[in-house]
């Protein structure tokens, strides 16, 4: 790694206009030109509205492992006032919940779930989750047969819903108002959210925590062997009052319902548009399935579902030359560090051949727990399409979200030929 770069004096005008540009649509199409500005700034830039922008893979890398960085838990959330984001009722009740939790309390709730997807699990959701592939190619080739078909609402949306529906036991019926309300709670987690995506993600975060309250109602009345029921089990074990192993349990539902869809059908998504867009490194891929999985790391490295992990400073200190004080929040810029050439060679290319060491699922003790199931995902799908559609190709140009942090293709038309 070489050593991090203080940043020189950069114009807080100059950042300003970076993010306005990043979220048009030739921003979304491709942020690359505009991490790899950011990165011309330093490693650490202060951002135009509070806190710091850290641009490089050393520095995130290492922030994400030490300890002396804290998530912005519920005690920040409050000392930041009630006029804030962070008091919102979307973004207070996000800040009960395990990514909002340092130790010692996150440690006890992480323990509770254990490995919530080792090998005998996947192997178990494996069957499941190929079925579904098979169910949703066989609709996305009809549909096909017609003209152009939009991948990203016949597959890429479906699949994880139907993955942690079924997984949690929940209504098929309520998948579509539950994807719905979770695109409206993101912003609450955005990096720049406006007042109405705010007030629309606290709208979202009430039905929501209505249903998984009654989810975890439902389970008391009637236990069964599924997730829910199996955490109630784990937590009347560890509070001696039943209302609190409740409330544990309803925020882990949550949580792990907010944390699956939103991310794995952008990851999904964008798999397939970057691989159309390389037919010869698709090509080779049929010919070398072995390597799906690394195709899948390439993926996630290169356009990250998730571009910003935010972090606060437990103490002063001093990062890359700039000052930071207690409290500060940094935004580790995850999506422009996945493309810092200190780190990666040619980092701008496309290439699923490279090993990538990526910053897309986090590091340190909040490494997401759904990590296995999102690959499985992603390499059950790419399979069966090379398996099944050859021919597959874009149709028209993808739309994504005008998001910075959470990305999100909203349209991806492909054709057959
Ligand atoms: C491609 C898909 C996914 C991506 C890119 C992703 C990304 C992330 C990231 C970046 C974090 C850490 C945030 C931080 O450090 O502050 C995280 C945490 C988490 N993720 Fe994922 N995630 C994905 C899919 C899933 C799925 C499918 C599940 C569950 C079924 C899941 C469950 C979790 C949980 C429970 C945490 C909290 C871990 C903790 O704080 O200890 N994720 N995820």
């Amino acid at each position: 790694m070489e050593p991090a770069l203080a940043s020189p004096s950069v114009d807080r005008r100059t950042v300003v206009s970076l993010f306005s540009r990043l979220r048009t649509a030739s921003g979304q199409a491709n942020p690359l030109p505009f991490y790899a500005e950011l990165r011309s700034m330093g490693d650490v830039v202060p951002a135009p509205w509070g806190g710091y922008l850290i641009t490089s893979y050393g520095l995130c890398d290492r922030i994400l492992r030490d300890r002396a960085w804290q998530v912005p838990d519920a005690g920040w959330r409050a000392r930041q006032g009630g006029a804030t984001r962070w008091n919102a009722r979307s973004s207070s009740e996000m800040g009960r919940t395990l990514p909002a939790l340092n130790p010692p309390h996150h440690t006890r709730v992480r323990r509770s779930l254990g490995n919530l997807f080792d090998r005998k699990s996947v192997a178990v959701i494996k069957h499941a989750v190929e079925g579904n592939v098979e169910r949703l190619l066989d609709r996305l080739t009809r549909k096909l047969r017609g003209g152009q078909a939009d991948f990203s609402a016949l597959v890429s949306e479906e699949l994880p819903m139907s993955t942690i529906g079924e997984w949690l036991q929940l209504p098929p019926a309520d998948y579509p108002l539950l994807r719905s309300l979770a695109h409206d709670q993101v912003f609450t987690q955005e990096l720049l959210p406006s007042a109405s995506q705010l007030a629309g993600s606290d709208v979202a975060t009430v039905q929501l925590e209505a249903y998984f309250r009654e989810l975890v109602q439902e389970r008391r009345r009637a236990p069964g062997d599924d997730p829910v029921s199996a955490w109630l089990r784990t937590w009347d074990g560890l509070e001696s009052d039943r209302e609190a192993a409740d409330e544990a349990v309803y925020l882990l539902a949550l949580l792990v319902f907010l944390a699956a869809p939103e991310t794995t059908s952008t990851l999904l998504s964008t798999m397939v548009w970057l691989l159309l867009e390389h037919p010869r490194q698709l090509g080779w891929l049929r010919a070398h399935p072995q390597h799906i999985p690394d195709a899948v790391e390439e993926v996630l490295r290169y356009d990250s579902p998730n571009h910003v992990i935010s972090r606060i400073a437990t103490e002063d200190t001093t990062l890359a030359g700039e000052r930071i004080e207690k409290d500060r929040m940094v935004h580790l810029m995850v999506g422009a560090a996945n493309h810092d050439p200190a780190h990666h060679i040619d980092p701008e290319v496309f290439d699923i051949r490279r090993k990538a060491g990526h910053l897309s699922f986090s590091g340190g003790i909040h490494y997401c727990l759904g990590a296995p199931l999102a690959r499985l995902e992603a390499q059950t799908l790419l399979a069966a399409l090379l398996r099944r559609l050859p021919g597959l190709r874009v149709g028209a140009a993808p739309v994504w979200a005008p998001r910075v942090g959470f990305r999100r293709i909203t349209e991806l038309q492909v054709v057959e030929s």
